[in-house]
């Protein structure tokens, strides 16, 4: 092993960079070249690949996004890609190969060891946190302080105005990113893909709660699990009251990661050279229980962390 490659795939998660950083300064460290391919696997399939020194490090600890850029590529899906893309691995002389990215990003690893065995290492980094193997993923917690920011700030106003707001976050599939911010921002009720939502009993609890003289409500919907707007529509209908709408969107992707995030990135982009050097190929990096794993990639599919999600949600009602 004496040259590697990394890029980021998928959704940019804050950290990506983090884990750059300690990629290539742990690599140089241990002797290696390092270079990056720029766009994710596009990046492979249109030989944009750069050689990364430590100065290309610099400051970068702190910054969201990815400074490799990232796409969804499209023809490394397809075999004749993923040829194109193990010629200019092999045109580079790249030993092996590390993917920072979500579980969509670890099927292209899957592929590159199945078709070419090519040693490839996968990091988890997702806001969804909806990797299995893994409890966390870079950029989660980072995502879940941005939202809460959001929602303390829209909480003023609904204190002020006597208003239910319904806020909507991302997450895909998965409830965790709105079943922690939920919690986090005391939110009145979280909809989530996970568990059965009921506009009645909502719209009862609200009811109840006015004639408590309560007088904000903060409702998290995870996007997996309905729109914001038809769940305001829901209650304005069923209970003839104005309520307002906030999609959080793509803010929650962007910003400086958190310190966890920045030292979970780190830690991991350590690892993962560190297994292309122990030749522990086709495996994902993770943590659990707060010891950082390595573990075969083929189990890193989607999983929506169901029993945390669960307990935060029974938690969130025993509050109330
Ligand atoms: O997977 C990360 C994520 O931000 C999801 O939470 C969201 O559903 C999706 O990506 C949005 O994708 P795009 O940036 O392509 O709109």
């Amino acid at each position: 092993m004496k040259r590697i490659c990394v890029l980021t795939s998928g959704g940019d998660a804050p950290g990506m960079n983090a884990a750059i950083r300690s990629i290539v300064k742990y690599g140089i460290y241990k002797n290696l070249e390092i270079y990056g391919a720029i766009g994710g696997f596009n990046g492979l399939v249109k030989n944009k690949l750069i050689k990364l020194d430590v100065h290309d490090t610099v400051r970068i600890i702190n910054g969201g996004g990815t400074i490799l850029e990232t796409l969804r590529c499209n023809e490394f899906r397809q075999k004749k890609g993923r040829k194109i893309a193990f010629e200019t691995l092999k045109s580079h002389k790249i030993d092996g190969l590390i993917v920072i990215g979500g579980d969509g990003s670890f099927r292209g690893i899957k592929d590159l060891k199945k078709e070419w065995k090519f040693p490839c290492v996968g990091i988890p980094a997702t806001i969804d946190n909806d990797i299995a193997g893994t409890d966390m993923s870079i950029g989660t917690d980072t995502a879940i302080n941005t939202a809460l920011c959001a929602i303390d700030k829209i909480r003023d106003t609904s204190l002020s105005m006597t208003r239910v707001f319904v806020v909507e976050v991302m997450g895909r599939r998965s409830g965790y990113l709105a079943s922690q911010v939920a919690l986090a921002s005391a939110a009145e009720e979280m909809i989530i893909p996970e568990i059965k939502y009921d506009p009645h009993k909502l719209c009862a609890h609200i009811k109840e709660g006015r004639i408590r003289g309560k007088t904000s409500w903060i409702i998290i919907v995870a996007e997996g699990a309905a729109s914001a707007n038809s769940i305001a529509k829901q209650i304005s209908k069923q209970m003839s009251m104005e309520v307002r709408v906030a999609v959080l969107g793509h803010i929650q992707r962007g910003g400086s990661p958190t310190a966890f995030d920045r030292v979970l990135a780190t830690k991991m982009g350590i690892v993962a050279v560190k297994a292309l050097l122990k030749s522990d190929y086709g495996v994902a990096v993770g943590i659990k229980q707060r010891k950082l794993v390595t573990y075969d990639i083929s189990k890193a599919v989607f999983e929506s962390k169901k029993d945390t999600i669960k307990d935060s949600y029974k938690l969130l009602k025993t509050l109330l």
